[in-house]
């Protein structure tokens, strides 16, 4: 079995569970070449879990996970290192190294998996700062970066390997409004200067809304909808219409997600 050829990214009927709560409930999503997937969901529901098993960092309990025509559950290790490097990922929390500058962060991947010499490297580093608007800070230091500033640097470290996929874990959290939107905006032309796909996970509504070509929500275990961005506004589900308001009334309850009992 191999994933639809025109699909980049394809969760069959994928089930996960940790210890006594049932996280995926037989999702099933795929996104296509070039689209940009927002997924949404309360905090808890499972949108970091969808993320890592994408990228093979954990197995499904039942389904299968593709990307491309590789089956991400089914392969060696080793064959599994060579096709991440196809995935970019932008880590919630930026996720730079202290103790190595703007540049080195950014380098890094190249230098890991890569056997390009410090010349070649060196130009791919400047190349992809550029593109995130980084060059002036080359040489500091992740304390020395506001949270904006972190995530462009992020941003750039994902792009070094000329990723097909890149996948973003909340990539505005804990940014102010309008550097949210700063970063909204580079990660849509970043996406359509480097016709990658990606998926971006996130529980705010403006960015979700500014990034997606297409939205699907997740809550308690599934993708209750999955639609282009004007239909899903216009979504008759409860629970969709809730969260897009914001609403304090319907049937998203506090703490609703600690009600799902394993099956
Ligand atoms: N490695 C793990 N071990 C145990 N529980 C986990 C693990 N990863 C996630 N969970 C639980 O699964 C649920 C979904 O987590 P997560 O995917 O991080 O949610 P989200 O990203 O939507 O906030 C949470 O209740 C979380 O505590
Ligand atoms: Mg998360």
């Amino acid at each position: 079995m191999s994933a639809n050829d025109s699909h980049v990214v394809e969760l069959r009927a994928v089930r996960k569970e940790f210890e006594q709560k049932l996280v995926l409930d037989e999702v099933s999503l795929s996104v296509r070449h070039q689209e940009r997937l927002v997924i949404m969901g309360q905090s808890g529901s499972g949108k970091s879990t969808i993320l890592r098993l994408i990228l093979g960092m954990m197995r499904p309990d039942a389904g299968s996970v593709f990307f491309k025509q590789f089956e991400i559950t089914r392969l060696t290790r080793r064959k599994l290192q060579q096709v991440r490097r196809d995935i970019g990922m932008v880590y919630q929390y930026s996720a730079l190294l202290s103790s190595r500058d703007v540049h080195d962060n950014v380098a890094l991947p190249l230098e890991e998996l890569t056997e390009k010499s410090k010349k070649e490297i060196d130009k791919i580093v400047d190349q992809k700062l550029e593109l995130v608007g980084m060059t002036d800070a080359k040489n500091l230091t992740p304390s020395e970066l506001s949270g904006g500033m972190r995530k462009r640097v992020s941003l750039a470290r994902a792009l070094v390997m000329e990723p097909e996929l890149i996948l973003f874990d909340e990539p505005t959290a804990g940014l102010d409004p309008v550097i949210a939107s700063v970063i909204d905006e580079l990660i849509i032309n970043l996406s359509e200067q480097s016709k990658v796909t990606s998926i971006v996970v996130t529980h705010e509504m403006a960015s979700a809304f500014r990034i997606g070509t297409r939205m699907a929500m997740l809550y308690q275990g599934k993708i209750i909808e999955d639609a282009d961005p004007e239909t899903f506004k216009q979504s008759q589900n409860p629970v969709v219409a809730q969260f897009l308001s914001g609403s304090t009334e319907g049937p998203i309850l506090e703490g609703s997600q600690d009600a799902i009992a394993k099956k």
